[in-house]
C-alpha cells in the first residue's frame, strides 16, 4: 500500500497560519491536509490518499454512528534544534492502534502503512509544527466502521483517517490539576475495553467528568470496577506517585491489570526515571495508600502523564472519602525534572539514549 499525494490547491495563508501558531490551544485549528484509506473485508486495504482537509459525507446508517465501532491514537511531532521534525516512539502508537483494532473487531493496519501515512502528513504540513519547546503538532489517526447497515455485527468496511492540529500545553505546567476520584462510575472492567483506545471509553467517562467539574475538579481519577479501591488512571492520562524525596525517592505507577490504557508516556517514564537514578515500581495502589501516604508525608508528589498532557502535577484529590493535597499543592521538583527530561528528549535537546525519536525531516 502506498500513500498517494493530492495536495491542497488552496492552503491556509502563511500569515493566518502564523497567527494560529502564536496561540494554538488544543484541537482549535487543523492543518491543510488529511489522509484517508479504506478497508474492505474482500479486498483488504486500499492505498491511502493525502488530500485537502475537509468534511466527510457518510450515509446516516453508517455503522459507526450507531454502535460506536471506532478507535483512535494520539501522538506528536516535535520541532528539533536544527529545524527538523521528529516523532516520539511512533511504532508504539502503530502497535497500540493494531491492538485496539483487534479488540474492537476492526481491521489491523500494518505498522509500516500506518507510519507511512503519519510521515506523509507531517512532511506535507511541516509548516504547522509549532516552533516552541512544549508545543507540538498533535496527530490524530482514527478508524471507523463504515459499512451501511443497522445489524449488530462487525462492519465489513472501515475508513482510516488522519488529521493533525497544532497544540500548546494541555494544562498550564505551572499549576497542579485537581482531581475527583469517582466511586459511582467506572471506566473499565476486566474483559472490557479499558486497554483499547476506543471512543466509547471516553463517551462513557463524560458523566463522571461532569461530576468532577461540579466538585470544582479538573479531571476524573478512575478506580477498579470490582472493589472501587485500586487506583487505575485519569481521564486521558496515567498516574505516578513519588514516595520520599531527593535521589532516594521511589517512583510508582499503577500496574497494568488489563483495564488501564498502556500509555507510551507511562512506559517511557519508567525508563527515564530509572535513568535519572530513581527506583521505579509498577504495583497496585489503593485509594487508602494514596490518602494515607499523602497525609503522612510519605507521598511527596503525584503526577499524571500522557501524550497530550506530557507530565502534569496533581494537587488536590477529592473523593467521598475526603480531600487531600499532595505537598504544597504545586508541581514538585521530581515532577518538574521528569517533565523537563521528557520534553528535552522529544525536542532533541537531551541525548536520546533509547532511540525513541524518529526523524521525519
Ligand atoms: N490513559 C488514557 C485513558 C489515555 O487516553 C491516554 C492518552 O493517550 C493515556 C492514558 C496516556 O497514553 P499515552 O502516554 O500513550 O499518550
Ligand atoms: C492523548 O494524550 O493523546 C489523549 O488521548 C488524551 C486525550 C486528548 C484524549
Amino acid at each position: 500500500m502506498k500513500v498517494l499525494i493530492n495536495p491542497n490547491s488552496n492552503p491556509t495563508q502563511a500569515s493566518t497560519r502564523d497567527q494560529y501558531l502564536s496561540a494554538p490551544g488544543f484541537g482549535k485549528y487543523y492543518t491543510d491536509h488529511m489522509v484517508v484509506a479504506k478497508w474492505n473485508e474482500k479486498t483488504g486495504w486500499s492505498d491511502a490518499t493525502l488530500q485537502p482537509y475537509g468534511p466527510l459525507s457518510l450515509d446516516p446508517a453508517t455503522m459507526v454512528f450507531h454502535y460506536g465501532q471506532e478507535i483512535f491514537e494520539g501522538m506528536k511531532a516535535y520541532i528539533q534544534p536544527d529545524g527538523g521534525i521528529s516523532l516520539f516512539r511512533p511504532e508504539a502508537n502503530a502497535k497500540r492502534f493494531a491492538r485496539s483494532a483487534a479488540r474492537m473487531a476492526l481491521p489491523e493496519m500494518p505498522v509500516d502503512f500506518f507510519l507511512a501515512t503519519i510521515e506523509a502528513l507531517v512532511k506535507q504540513d511541516k509548516d504547522w509544527v509549532p516552533k516552541k519547546v512544549g508545543e507540538s503538532l498533535y496527530i490524530r489517526p482514527f478508524l471507523i466502521a463504515t459499512e451501511v447497515g443497522l445489524g449488530v455485527r462487525p462492519s465489513n468496511e472501515a475508513t482510516y483517517l488522519l488529521i493533525a492540529t497544532p497544540a500548546a500545553a494541555y494544562f498550564n505546567a505551572a499549576n497542579a490539576v485537581t482531581v475527583w476520584i469517582s466511586t459511582e462510575y467506572v471506566r473499565a472492567a476486566q474483559g472490557g475495553t479499558g486497554e483499547a483506545k476506543c471512543g466509547g471509553n471516553y463517551a462513557a467517562s463524560l458523566v463522571a467528568q461532569q461530576q468532577a467539574a461540579k466538585q470544582g475538579c479538573d479531571q476524573v481519577v478512575w478506580l477498579d470496577a470490582k472493589e472501587r479501591f485500586w487506583v487505575e488512571e485519569m481521564g486521558g492520562m496515567n498516574l505516578y506517585f513519588v514516595k520520599g524525596t531527593g535521589k532516594s525517592a521511589k517512583i510508582i505507577t499503577p500496574k497494568l491489570t488489563g483495564t488501564l490504557l498502556p500509555g507510551i508516556t507511562r512506559d517511557s517514564i519508567l525508563t527515564l526515571a530509572s535513568d535519572l537514578g530513581y527506583s521505579v515500581e509498577e504495583k497496585m495502589i489503593s485509594i487508602d495508600d494514596w490518602k494515607n501516604g499523602v497525609q503522612s508525608g510519605e507521598i511527596s508528589e503525584t503526577f499524571a502523564c500522557g501524550t497530550a498532557a506530557v507530565v502534569s502535577a496533581i494537587g488536590a484529590a477529592k473523593s467521598n472519602a475526603g480531600t487531600w493535597v499532595t505537598g504544597d499543592g504545586k508541581p514538585g521538583p521530581i515532577t518538574n525534572e521528569i517533565r523537563q527530561q521528557l520534553l528535552g528528549i522529544q525536542h532533541g535537546q537531551i541525548a536520546d539514549k533509547h532511540g525513541w525519536n524518529k526523524r521525519v525531516i
